[in-house]
């Protein structure tokens, strides 16, 4: 439990600040400052930083990034994570572009809980937003479908002028694979241009414009572990979530998550500077004791809401933080 009464049991963790894409909405362009490898936590410390949350009552574990599948060894480090006693939910966040190779390994390896990232079906648009090739992302989202994931979901970040005009064709697609999807504001947590009101897309208006179109049912709270609301679009029949940090003005109030940075500084909250770095504990050699001495005093620190609406200047990449 926090200080405002929140249970606080998930963890998000950035193995990378890396990525093979690089989103309008997440990385400046020609950005180049990635962190030097030694600053990057080694598996053994991140599990041991696991142990010490767990020991809290913390019991899902995301694995994200920058981009967590380009990483050597997450496979197997996804394997012993989901073996750590106490940890009951592991899942992970990927922009799909190297499904169609892990995404038997990582089922193997005991993960069964997936976010892909999907801004665009259109192939020119999805290019445009990532810089990448859509075709992988594509036969990753269908592979793990034919895998049998028990949890796939895939995330839109709407922006004005970009892939607002997709969203009919996304929520086609998610209901024909049967996947839930979830629409999400643009947050000022990237150092990118793109952050401006002239892109920013309330969820509210992605509401009244699929109320126009469709029949909206609201479901349960209990379908995700995050901020989502989510609804059943009776005629497309398709599940949509719907993230909006700032249109949500009791967004921070269902917040149930801590961030570990991939240079190991332990983030309370998204939208706010503070950060424990937990390096002291993890080197020369791991100290339990401390770890969870630190773990403790940034729990307690947790605010009872982010200061996205105060022009928050995000000081690192997202990717740094974990997406
Ligand atoms: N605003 C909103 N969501 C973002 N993400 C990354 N940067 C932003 C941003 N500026 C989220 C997206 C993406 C995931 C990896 O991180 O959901 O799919
Ligand atoms: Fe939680 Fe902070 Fe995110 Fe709000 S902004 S939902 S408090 S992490």
């Amino acid at each position: 439990m926090d200080s405002f009464g929140r249970t606080v049991d998930y963890l998000r963790i950035s193995i990378t600040d890396r990525c093979n894409e690089r989103c309008l909405y997440c990385l400046p362009e020609n950005y180049a400052d990635w962190l030097p490898r030694g600053e990057i936590l080694a598996y053994d410390e991140l599990l041991a930083i696991v142990g010490a949350t767990t020991a809290l009552g913390f019991k899902r574990f995301r694995v994200t990034g920058g981009e967590p599948l380009i990483r050597p060894g997450v496979v197997e480090f996804i394997r012993d994570l989901v073996a750590t006693p106490g940890v009951e939910s592991v899942l992970l966040t990927t922009n799909g572009t190297r499904l169609p190779q892990l995404a038997q390994p990582l089922f193997d390896a005991g993960l069964r809980r997936i976010n892909i990232s999907l801004d665009a079906l259109d192939p020119a648009i999805y290019r445009t937003i990532t810089n990448g090739d859509l075709a992988p992302v594509l036969e990753g989202i269908k592979l793990v479908k034919e895998i049998g994931f028990e949890s796939v979901k895939l995330n839109t970040v709407l922006m004005r002028g970009k892939n607002d005009g997709e969203v009919f064709r996304l929520l086609d697609f998610a209901a024909e694979h049967d996947i839930a999807i979830r629409f999400i504001e643009l947050m000022p947590v990237s150092l990118t241009e793109m952050l401006s009101e002239k892109n920013f897309f309330p969820v509210t208006e992605l509401f009244a414009k699929l109320q126009r179109e469709d029949e909206l049912e609201p479901l349960m709270e209990s379908f995700g572990f995050g901020p989502a609301k989510y609804y059943r679009l009776k005629k497309r029949g398709a599940t949509v979530g719907l993230i909006g940090a700032l249109s949500d003005l009791h967004f921070c109030e269902r917040c149930n998550k801590m961030r570990l940075t991939c240079d190991g500084k332990l983030r309370p909250c998204l939208g706010n500077h503070l950060e424990t770095d937990l390096k002291p504990a993890l080197r020369p050699k791991i100290d339990a004791t401390l770890l969870s001495t630190l773990v403790c005093s940034t729990l307690v620190q947790k605010p009872a809401e982010h200061l996205f609406r105060e022009n928050y200047q995000p000081q690192r990449v997202m990717t740094a933080i974990g997406g």
